[in-house]
């Protein structure tokens, strides 16, 4: 089954290619020829991940589904939550969003946070969603290389690790995107049977 994830992140892509198996071709924005930027500009994870799916559909045509996370920090009182990608700025740097939120979390007693991940879904002129959230804390320095965006200051609950030392599978396992994914996966199962 094809299907398009409406994303240009290959990071992403890998993720979910990687827990979704080989019974779905998962498809990039620009393996169906868009190159352009999707429209992002609610207020909740929800309405950003339907309004960038439903782009795609409008625009070229085919199923797909959106993701949108964000990441909710307790004693920001859940920011950057829905603007984590522009925290620092429109320009989008992970580098820059981190030193933002290393310096407002400087003197916070509860570095408690979670990823909450939507994801939009349009199938045959339908539209579904599903969640996943991933608990744990902020640290005071980057550790590790591997992932994206805040994986080097976010440890998950029960790990003495931080999201940019666990290997695909492990992130997958235990992340936010990996359960929204695994529902939809799910979903899409229970739909073939
Ligand atoms: P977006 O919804 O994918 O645009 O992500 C919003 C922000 O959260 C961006 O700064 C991403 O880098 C960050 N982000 C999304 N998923 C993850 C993740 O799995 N780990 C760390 N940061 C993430």
């Amino acid at each position: 089954m094809k299907i398009c994830f409406a994303t240009n992140n290959s990071k992403k892509i890998e993720e979910v290619k990687a827990a979704l198996g080989t019974e779905y071709e998962v498809v990039s924005l620009s393996e169906i020829g868009c190159f352009e930027e999707l429209p992002e500009t609610g207020d909740t994870l929800d309405h950003n991940a339907f309004q960038k799916a439903r782009f795609v559909k409008d625009h070229y045509g085919v199923d797909c589904f959106a993701d949108d996370t964000g990441l909710e920090v307790d004693s920001l009182n859940g920011a950057p939550g829905v603007y984590s990608g522009r925290f620092a700025g429109e320009a989008r740097s992970d580098e820059r969003n981190i030193s933002l939120l290393l310096e407002k979390m400087e003197g916070k007693n509860s570095r408690n946070a979670r990823f909450r991940t939507v994801i939009a879904l349009i199938l045959d002129g339908k539209e579904y969603s599903f969640e996943g959230t991933a608990e744990g804390e902020i640290l005071d320095k980057k550790v590790g290389s591997g992932g994206f965006g805040y994986d080097p200051v976010f440890k998950p609950l029960g790990f003495d690790r931080t999201f940019a030392q666990l290997t695909l599978a492990e992130k997958n396992e235990i992340s936010h995107r990996g359960k929204a994914v695994k529902a939809l996966i799910s979903f899409l199962s229970n739909r073939k049977f």
